[in-house]
């Protein structure tokens, strides 16, 4: 499989993806171009140290949110931390913020803190040999595709272009079902980390929005454990806590995650990262026919593996 390192951008095999815009594939993924310099960096000259802690995502399947949990288990108490920052400054991005522009990672105070934690949208199969020489910790969320793809084109209509060309549901549906999305096929990214993490159980930790909107608590108590850092004296307090303070009702409604501003390193604003935060809003969205034909890729996908949705 060929990796982003030993390839030129413009012998990359490319399809359209929304209008003009198009999606370039790397081994089995398609990436956007203006991302594979940036990947190809954090391939190369990424080293993760035992202690660090990966969070790892395929997009809009609630990475924000467990931004905000992981750094809230890792470095306790931290809801002043959280009223002050965005979850995506204090956990950047290794593609998107930290190697973005150069092989020299950006310096930022929280990923420099002695227990570094990272985010990633990059697939396993992509960063494999960046994970299989480290005893980091990798913790893995993804989501109902049905729930990730209505998130993923209601982000994607705010961008600048939807407002002269709106991204439509059927064909945002299509694409998703084809793999041809940032970061997909879905499907695939999910099994390349699920993978892992039936390898490596204890340096992998894999699981779903849903799960974790079902019971936070008791994935809380878990992630404190896998991660190093149980909770301890006053656990149920601590973990309540920790649950109330990563909520989407108190989350979104802090000032810094209300901005109307952009990050320098992205073109939303702040506020897009929140719009429901629900399980099942899929259903308010696609025929019996499109929910029908999705369940339908995702037994298949997923059938070997056993994970099914
Ligand atoms: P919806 O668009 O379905 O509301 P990501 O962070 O990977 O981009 O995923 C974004 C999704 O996570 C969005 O889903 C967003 O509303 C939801 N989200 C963000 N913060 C959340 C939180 N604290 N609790 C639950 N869901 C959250």
């Amino acid at each position: 499989m060929n990796s982003p390192s030993d390839m030129d951008l413009s012998s990359l095999p490319k399809e359209k993806w929304w209008g003009e815009d198009y999606l370039c594939q790397v081994g089995d993924f398609w990436l956007l171009p203006q991302f594979i310099e940036p990947i190809n960096r954090v391939i190369n000259n990424f080293k993760p140290i035992p202690s660090d802690v990966i969070l790892a995502s395929f997009p809009k399947t609630g990475t924000t949110w467990l931004k905000s949990l992981l750094y809230s288990i890792v470095n306790r108490p931290s809801i002043h931390r959280l009223a002050m920052e965005h979850p995506h400054e204090l956990v950047p991005f290794l593609e998107v913020q930290l190697y973005a522009s150069s092989k020299e990672p950006l310096t930022i105070t929280s990923s420099s803190k002695p227990r570094r934690i990272f985010a990633t949208h990059i697939p396993y199969q992509l960063m494999a040999k960046t994970f299989d020489s480290s005893e980091c910790k990798v913790v893995y969320v993804t989501r109902n595709p049905k729930d990730t793809l209505i998130s993923t084109w209601h982000f994607m209509n705010k961008w600048e272009k939807a407002k002269e060309e709106p991204w439509s549901l059927d064909e945002a549906t299509e694409k998703f079902c084809r793999g041809v999305v940032p970061c997909g096929p879905y499907y695939d990214h999910v099994m390349g980390y699920k993978k892992l993490s039936i390898e490596r159980p204890n340096n992998v930790f894999f699981l779903t929005f849903e799960e974790l909107i079902y019971d936070t608590k008791s994935h809380v108590k878990k992630l404190g454990e896998f991660l190093g850092c149980p909770f301890g004296d006053n656990e149920e307090e601590q973990v309540e806590e920790t649950v109330r303070n990563c909520s989407f009702e108190v989350l979104s409604n802090l000032e810094v995650n209300k901005s109307e501003e952009s990050p320098s390193w992205f073109k939303l604003p702040y506020n897009s990262f929140f719009r429901k935060g629900e399980v099942g809003d899929h259903k308010n969205y696609l025929s019996a026919e499109t929910i029908g034909r999705i369940d339908e890729i995702t037994k298949e996908k997923f059938q070997s593996s056993g994970f099914m949705y």
